[in-house]
């Protein structure tokens, strides 16, 4: 062959394995509203950065006439490029190609590059679309996803790790995408179970569909297993491209500053009149949020799971800062074990890649009642508390109003190792609330008062009584576990010098081969 003709063979061998599965699997495939792996990894990155590797790799399966198909790259599309400059692995399931099911070369080729990424600390990005262990293949295959799991293991809190799933992905193919960081489904195109809705029937004569059991729409509010909603693949890459930007490339690394040209001591009067003078009142957390945050840009993790809690990414003054705060516009801001399990899992996050934690506490308590405590709230909560407890970056705490009993100690206390914890004047920081309190003080004596209207009277009076001793900061701020007591329209500023004069922070956790966390 001259070299003229063998420079002919690469260019073919490539256009060939850029193809997968072919004209008519890449038609079906968009007619699914789906996109190709190579469409896919062409949006995610910059643009010409993807440098593919393991183009000409092939399946060794000879088992049912497999050894007359064989398609180049079987069915995975991997390699490095950049996202914003900065380099980032990837790998996508090719659904054109045997359906995207998994064989052992597959494997490989995943594991290739997940190597690499944890080699040179940098972020992988999963796009998963498949059918699952390719059947044809055995027990190989299942060995195949055993080895990516163990890789995801070795990698969590090492380099981010993050799953898109744009189509099937069922039975134990899940575990990957579980044993990330952050899962994304696209809406009608995507589902997740560990056995079909054929399976279920059979087993315990569930009728259920496919949507119903694993949809994109399920796992974003019912089981929290995807932390985003998406409503099309297009939307999910530029989703990756944002959350990679307030990431650092791996656990010994800081997050990227960006530069920011919104003033640190911009105020916002709004903020001085937002908490309504009725306790009881709800408001919506996410405005204070925005008010404070860069450009007002917030990126909500699990927006619509547990939503009593809000869990999220945001800049202050070009810095990473994960927020976590109560959300008195649902069930009134009060802790679930949803909630305890959202915020304790992103706690965990920005703490392993070094993301200091903005916490905005406005907290009635723990759900009371019997299915919360079949449920385990009890274990469930001292996850967060945990969390909290281990954490060694940058804890920024503010109170703005409610911040009652165990809930109070929870939510990032100075004794949980928060460093700096300001409340605003309305807040309220005691045992429990007015009302509760008044009825266990007084409990003998209201059981003597029988005419209702003296014992409105009586209990108004000891609320009152109650509300002025301790529905206030200074209780906590004459103890030091408030460190100041903040004008609420300067919060921005207050909170951008308190994570400067945090930015050197050092802290430690004594010698141990890992903690006993409450699972
Ligand atoms: C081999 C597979 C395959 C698989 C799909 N294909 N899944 N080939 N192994 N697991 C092939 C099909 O034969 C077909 O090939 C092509 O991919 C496209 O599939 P279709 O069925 O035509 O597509 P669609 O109608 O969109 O249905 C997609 C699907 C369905 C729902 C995923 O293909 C399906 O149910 N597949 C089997 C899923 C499954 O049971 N997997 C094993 C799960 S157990 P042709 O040549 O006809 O185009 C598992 C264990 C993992 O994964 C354990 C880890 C520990």
């Amino acid at each position: 062959m001259s070299k003229q003709d063998k420079i002919k063979q690469l260019i073919d061998l490539r256009a060939e394995a850029k193809l997968g599965g072919g004209e008519k699997k890449i038609e079906s495939q968009h007619k699914k509203g789906k996109m190709t792996a190579r469409e896919r990894i062409e949006i995610l990155l910059d643009e010409g950065s993807f440098e593919e590797f393991d183009m000409f790799v092939t399946h060794r399966c000879t088992n049912f006439g497999m050894d007359k198909k064989k398609v180049l790259g079987d069915g995975v599309v991997t390699g490095a490029g950049t996202i914003d400059g900065r380099v980032v692995y990837v790998y996508a399931q090719d659904f054109t190609v045997f359906g995207g099911s998994l064989s052992e070369p597959f494997a490989n080729k995943i594991c290739k590059v997940m190597d690499m990424a944890m080699k040179v600390g940098a972020p992988i990005i999963g796009i998963n679309d498949s059918g699952g262990a390719r059947i044809q293949e055995g027990v190989t295959s299942l060995a195949g996803y055993a080895e990516i799991f163990q890789r995801n293991i070795m990698a969590s809190g090492v380099i981010p790790q993050i799953s898109a799933i744009f189509g099937p992905c069922a039975g134990g193919a899940v575990y990957s995408p579980a044993l990330t960081d952050f899962i994304m489904m696209t809406e009608d195109t995507s589902y997740m179970f560990v056995t079909g809705p054929k399976v279920v029937k059979t087993v315990t004569g569930e009728d259920i569909t496919t949507e119903d059991l694993g949809g994109a729409n399920i796992h974003a509010s019912k089981s929290g297993v995807s932390h985003f909603l998406l409503e099309d693949e297009e939307e999910g890459l530029l989703l990756i491209r944002k959350l990679i930007s307030y990431l650092p490339q791996n656990n010994l690394e800081e997050p990227p500053v960006l530069e920011c040209n919104d003033p640190i001591d911009r105020l916002d009067d709004a903020l001085n009149e937002i908490i309504p003078e009725n306790p009881n009142q709800p408001y919506d957390i996410k405005d204070i949020i925005y008010s404070m945050v860069d450009y007002n840009e917030f990126l909500e993790v699990h927006r619509n799971y547990a939503k009593n809690i809000v869990v999220g990414f945001a800049k202050f003054d070009g810095m990473s800062v994960g927020i976590v705060a109560n959300q008195p516009n649902f069930l009134a801001g009060v802790l679930d074990i949803d909630a305890s399990r959202k915020a304790a899992r992103f706690v965990r996050f920005c703490d392993a890649f070094n993301i200091p934690i903005l916490t905005l506490v406005d907290v009635p308590g723990f759900l009371p009642g019997s299915s919360q405590e079949y449920g385990g709230i009890i274990t469930h909560g001292a996850k967060l508390m945990f969390a909290y407890g281990e954490a060694t970056v940058p804890k920024v705490t503010i109170t703005l109003r409610k911040s009652y009993g165990g809930a109070h100690d929870v939510m990032s206390s100075k004794q949980l190792r928060g460093d700096i914890n300001y409340a605003w004047p309305s807040a309220e920081i005691a045992v429990m609330g007015a009302q509760g309190a008044v009825e266990v003080l007084y409990g003998r004596e209201l059981a003597k008062i029988e005419d209702p209207e003296e014992r409105a009277k009586f209990v108004a009076e000891k609320e009152a009584e109650y509300k002025e001793k301790f529905a206030n900061p200074y209780q906590a701020a004459s103890m030091g576990y408030i460190d100041d007591v903040i004008e609420p329209r300067n919060s921005r500023f207050r909170i951008i010098r308190a994570l400067e004069m945090l930015q050197t922070k050092k802290d430690t956790n004594p010698p141990k081969k890992h903690s006993n966390i409450p699972l």
